[in-house]
């Protein structure tokens, strides 16, 4: 039995790739499997919380305790997550966001001719700095996944995006996979979580956040 850390309070977490609507069929995504943030939600409900869970579209079911809310675009998720925060104690960004979205997708299947398509893409919002730029924001935790260059990308990432806590991986270690590794990186520096299955790591996630969040609240 997990130790009820964060009993009473609310965590909203965001899960999965988004999708990007292209034409009738088709659409830009990513191979977010949303394993690592159904783990934190189940991890967090074990830990007391009450859990929202904003997710794209996986393959996964529902994490028990969560109470779950399917979009496909970042926009979308942007306005399930907005409707939620003011009651957030703590907010976890899992997703894995497209940072751009298609300005004109077409209503119909877009046929195949012998000319070069282009595709006009648009700067999506960032769901993370909507949050940590309101008044009173959720302890706010961010993943950065990186392909190379892991501890300074990711280190730059949390001063840019303000936050608290950043949970660093490899991408290509990570996406998809049934195990993972995150270095931690707070004010006090980092914490390594080694190579495990991705429940057993979001269980030491929930409890270093846990830490953190107590520490705030009586600062
Ligand atoms: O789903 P799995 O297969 O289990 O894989 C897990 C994972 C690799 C997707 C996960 O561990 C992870 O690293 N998620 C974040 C992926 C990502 O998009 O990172 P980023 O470095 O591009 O974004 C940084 C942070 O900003 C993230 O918290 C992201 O949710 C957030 N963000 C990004 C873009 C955007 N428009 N809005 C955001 O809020």
């Amino acid at each position: 039995l997990q130790p009820k850390l964060l009993l009473g309070r609310m965590v909203l977490i965001t899960a999965g790739p988004t999708f990007e609507r292209i034409d009738a069929v088709r659409g830009i995504t990513n191979t977010s499997s949303g394993k690592m943030g159904y783990a934190i939600a189940r991890a967090a409900y074990e830990a007391g919380a009450e859990v929202i869970l904003v997710s794209g579209e996986t393959a996964l079911p529902t994490p028990v305790g969560s109470r779950r809310i399917n979009v496909q675009s970042a926009q979308q998720m942007l306005n399930a997550v907005d409707n939620e925060i003011a009651t957030a104690d703590i907010f976890i960004g899992v997703a894995a966001v497209s940072d751009y979205y298609v300005l004109n997708p077409s209503e119909q299947k877009i046929k195949k001719d012998a000319h070069i398509l282009t595709l006009e893409l648009g700067p999506n919002p960032d769901i993370l700095a909507n949050i940590t730029a309101k008044p009173n924001p959720p302890f706010c935790v961010g993943f950065a996944a990186e392909s190379e260059n892991l501890l300074e990308y990711a280190e730059a990432k949390r001063k840019r995006k303000k936050l608290p806590l950043l949970a660093a991986n490899l991408v290509q270690q990570a996406m998809g996979r049934e195990d993972n590794e995150l270095i931690l990186l707070d004010d006090s520096g980092e914490t390594r979580l080694t190579r495990a299955p991705k429940l057993d790591i979001a269980r030491k996630l929930i409890a270093h956040i846990a830490r953190l969040y107590d520490a705030e609240q009586t600062a």
